[in-house]
């Protein structure tokens, strides 16, 4: 363990690692002038050949991830940083300064989801318990929807958040992202606690719902299909700066954002909030609203991630890659589908498994043009209109506006 005065230095680098001082600020000539300086090729802009052979190189390539980590030394008196020197990935500037800003919306998704702070056991629960527990209030169906989506997004809330943290981070190489990185994995951290409250809530069995995503295919094939790419991207030895590790970053922030975050989430929440609106479990409708909102400002970050890390290496949204991402988001389109039948083999709450089918494809049309991609499923309309007032749909802004004024005023401490 280190103690607190030890030095900085020697932390997230490798052992074969040249040490080498990062100028804070330094832009890309400076950076290629250290590089060589250290007896290694330059990783900025290289082209295709250079970098296939640099990609090799394992000790290049644990140099890079150490510049990346924000914990590489810290040089006296260096030349202060510009907004210019800023990048989504693979940026070699200081990652410990927050401003000047260069990514506003980040900053301003951060501001707004702490805004929007909310805690589970707030939202009042007496209804749900007495429904729960009576014997004809609730019929077999529903009983089984709550509990498989309970089971799912217990479990999957922790895998986005293991994915964040031990995956995504590291490789965000912009401080403004990676705070509101941050704020986003205290928001899965919270969701997470709002399931396993109203699994308690409820006296369901724990064992049961923590459990499905290992019991119960249709609960596991989601997870089953995320894994892979959270366990590429937290290998050690991935580092992203050649066109093929940040195609696989690329391709990661789509499996997660857009897809885990912004289709499989989506039968699971119309399911629960069409209970609510019928007055029925309102309790458990109101933790999943709230987490919906958060869910839709992840994704919706997610999203400018994906469009400004295409701004700035257009060279990866090639021909080959969009299609690559365009049969991955059909194939998890199919997944949810699957998901909306296994969950709801009957119609119930004027709802029934083909109208999801709809409904996924309308979302998938709207994910694929969020990040510049042709729509695929021709003419489908939305079905659950009303699901457009309560979820991402031009409705973010409202959401600030409709609660939780107690954490916006804040510093109300007194002592
Ligand atoms: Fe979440
Ligand atoms: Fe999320």
């Amino acid at each position: 363990m280190l103690n607190w005065d030890d030095p900085l230095a020697g932390l997230g680098r490798n052992k074969h690692t040249p040490e080498i001082k990062v100028r804070p600020g330094m832009g890309v000539q400076s950076n290629e002038a250290l590089m060589k300086t250290a007896g290694q090729a330059p990783t900025v802009n290289p082209d295709p050949d250079t970098v296939k052979q640099e990609q090799t190189d394992s000790a290049a390539g644990a140099m890079a991830g150490a510049i990346a980590a924000g914990l590489e030394n810290i040089e006296m008196g260096a030349r202060r940083i510009q907004v210019d020197d800023k990048k989504i990935i693979n940026c070699r500037a200081d990652l410990n300064q927050l401003v000047p800003f260069k990514y506003d919306w980040a900053w301003q998704k951060y501001l707004d989801g702490c805004a929007n702070h909310w805690m589970p056991q707030e939202i009042n629960m007496t209804a749900d318990i007495a429904l729960w527990k009576s014997a004809d209030g609730l019929s077999e169906d529903e009983r089984t929807i709550i509990k498989r989506n309970l089971g799912f997004f217990s479990t999957a809330d922790s895998l986005v958040a293991n994915n964040l943290v031990l995956a995504v981070y590291r490789h965000i190489t912009n401080p403004e992202c990676r705070q509101y990185l941050l704020r986003q994995a205290f928001e899965e951290a919270l969701h997470t606690h709002a399931y396993q409250y109203v699994v308690e809530s409820l006296g369901m069995d724990e064992g049961e719902i923590f459990n499905m995503y290992r019991e119960l295919p249709a609960v596991a094939r989601k997870a089953e299909w995320a894994l892979p790419f959270t366990q590429h991207l937290s290998d050690p030895n991935f580092h992203t700066g050649t066109p093929e590790t940040d195609q696989k970053l690329l391709k990661e922030l789509v499996a997660f954002y857009v897809i885990f975050e912004g289709i499989f989430f989506y039968v699971g929440f119309t399911q629960i909030l069409s209970m609510g609106r019928r007055n029925k479990m309102t309790g458990t409708a109101e933790q999943f609203q709230y987490i919906l909102r958060d869910e839709s400002m992840h994704m919706n970050f997610g999203i400018d991630v994906i469009n400004q890390i295409k701004v700035e290496n257009p060279h990866l949204w090639s021909a080959a890659f969009k299609e690559d991402i365009i049969t991955m988001i059909r194939e998890a389109v199919d997944i949810e589908i699957q998901y909306a039948y296994d969950t709801m083999p009957r119609g119930i709450l004027g709802m029934n498994a083909g109208m999801f089918k709809e409904y996924l494809q309308f979302i998938a049309n709207r994910r694929c043009s969020q990040i510049g991609l042709p729509e695929q499923y021709p003419g489908a309309a939305n079905p659950f209109p009303w699901m457009s007032e309560v979820l991402d749909l031009k409705k973010e802004k409202n959401f600030f506006e409709t609660r939780v004024t107690e954490y916006q005023t804040g510093g109300a401490l007194t002592w």
